[in-house]
């Protein structure tokens, strides 16, 4: 394991490995070993990384991605932020923002962690929590140009993505070109993240982490197909999606009622 000299906020080192199972269970291992709050493990490839639903995989190509894992400490529950996850969303939306100008505005948080940029997914959130820990793993996919069948056209990456607007623009000598880089540029995106995610867990900070979210919520507005717990549930809510309530909780105005409904769990249909 390397120590990558880069800035934490949370002044914790932020440590490297070429090859690890998952940084979920790295993680783990370092809060055994006392590593302090804020202590961050990434590496260039998971052999078992784990997405946020039962048993699904997250597959990432080697050595151009970011996946990461931070530990956070805190020894009482009612210390451990309101809303973790999404906030965590919006620190990483404002981070690819803030690394890549060029997708302003274009990033949007799908309910309730993903972030996806032209409906496509670009990074996920996986929060794991157990006594007095919380482990917050973060993938994005930033070079990535080739995504396996059964991801095309649902994944990109920041790389795909720059270049899309790029060309929209006419401007294909600007193509961004991650292997051109003199420095890593992963490095550079994980040094925003933490620095994006040290404000918004800071509740003083961070007040209207609400209002913030609903200007990038994905589908704000407009009619939804949601599928209420599990993804087998079989419960299809359609209506419009309205915003997130004080709790988090996605707010549905179901076609044909008056009233708004809350969802704590489920998924939205993405077409
Ligand atoms: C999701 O959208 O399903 C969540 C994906 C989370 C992936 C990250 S990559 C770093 C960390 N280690 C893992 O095994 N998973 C998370």
């Amino acid at each position: 394991m390397i120590v990558i000299d880069i800035r934490n906020p949370f002044n914790s080192p932020v440590y490297h490995e070429e090859t690890v199972s998952s940084t979920m269970e790295i993680s783990r291992k370092l809060a055994v070993n006392g590593a302090p709050h804020g202590t961050v493990i990434t590496c260039d490839f998971q052999q078992n990384g784990r997405g946020r639903k039962a048993g699904r995989s997250w597959d990432m190509e080697r050595a151009v991605n970011l996946p990461f894992t931070i530990l956070l400490r805190y020894p009482r529950l009612e210390n451990i932020p309101a809303v973790i996850t999404l906030r965590a969303g919006l620190a990483v939306l404002f981070a690819i923002e803030d690394f890549a100008p060029s997708l302003n505005n274009q990033v949007k948080i799908k309910w309730p962690n993903d972030i996806l940029i032209n409906s496509k997914k670009v990074a996920g959130i996986l929060c794991e929590a157990d006594s007095g820990t919380v482990h917050l793993g973060i993938g994005v996919n930033v070079a990535q140009r080739e995504f396996p069948v059964d991801l095309r056209g649902k994944a990109t990456s920041i790389e795909l993505a720059m270049n899309n607007e790029q060309r929209a623009m006419n401007n294909e000598q600007l193509t961004f070109n991650i292997e051109q880089a003199k420095f890593d540029l992963r490095y550079v995106l994980l040094e925003k993240i933490l620095i994006k995610l040290h404000d918004m867990l800071d509740s003083e900070v961070n007040k209207d982490w609400r209002l913030q979210l609903e200007k990038r919520l994905y589908k704000k507005g407009e009619q939804v197909v949601f599928i209420e717990g599990e993804a087998d549930s079989g419960k299809e809510v359609k209506g419009c999606l309205m915003g997130i309530g004080e709790h988090g909780e996605l707010l549905i105005l179901p076609d044909g009622e008056k009233e708004l409904r809350s969802f704590f769990s489920g998924e939205l249909k993405l077409r």
